[in-house]
């Protein structure tokens, strides 16, 4: 899988991928990210990427024309399955996507900023818009990286022990169990008996009662 990001801020997005399980994902090849800062695309001698909305109003808006460059630039070079916007009034990301996104090979992020793209862009050059939920970050970036995030670890290979994406919250749209580790007992607080009891198929039972359970009391929309 290879995604490119295209940002006005690439210092921003950097350190997610230095760490842990995208490092991991990088190193060995699996996953590819590349970061494209905007300004270079900039035809002015100011590397200006934003101007005044026509009709006026507070906030400048992203120019099309920059965006565009670094799109074709990018689509002389590979095929890519989906171009995508963040943006907060995109279609909200959940686990279901993620898994969707997880199975192609290139996607072109695009991070907004400032009031926003030209709808020029959104109308002619996007394939997909997409949220991380109903509230509003200064910029696409750390939407970027949490596409990112929920994405590449999904992708096989990925994550050391291959069940454990499936064991996640939302896959079969439960919550995930309580988990717990050694000491059995700390303070008072014992862990649940049957989880040390050695019997597999009875803490499986547990397991999928536990989940039930969590999610019956904490998201029973997910059950809906
Ligand atoms: N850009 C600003 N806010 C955002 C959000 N909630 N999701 C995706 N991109 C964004």
């Amino acid at each position: 899988m290879r995604i490119d990001i295209i940002t006005l801020f690439p210092e921003l997005l950097k350190s997610p991928f230095e760490v842990s399980i995208l490092k991991r994902a990088l190193e060995s090849g699996i996953a590819q990210v590349h970061f494209h800062d905007l300004r270079t695309y900039s035809t002015h001698k100011q590397k200006q990427v934003d101007d005044y909305p026509f009709g006026g109003g507070a906030g400048m808006v992203m120019m099309i024309e920059p965006i565009d460059r670094s799109l074709e630039a990018l689509k002389k070079k590979r095929d890519y399955d989906a171009i995508i916007y963040l943006t907060p009034d995109g279609k909200t990301l959940n686990q279901k996507a993620a898994n969707h996104y997880s199975t192609l090979n290139n996607i072109i992020l695009l991070c907004g900023h400032y009031k926003g793209v030209d709808q020029r862009v959104r109308d002619h050059l996007i394939t997909h818009e997409i949220s991380i939920g109903d509230f509003v970050l200064s910029g696409g970036e750390l939407a970027a990286a949490i596409f990112c995030d929920s994405v590449i670890r999904l992708v096989p290979g990925v994550l050391g022990d291959e069940s454990s994406a499936l064991t996640d919250s939302f896959q079969d749209n439960l919550l995930a169990p309580p988990i717990y580790t050694r000491p059995a007992k700390y303070k008072e607080w014992e862990v649940p008996e049957i989880l040390t009891s050695g019997n597999t198929p009875k803490v499986e039972e547990w397991r999928d009662q536990k989940a039930l359970e969590r999610t019956q009391k904490l998201r029973p929309d997910l059950l809906e």
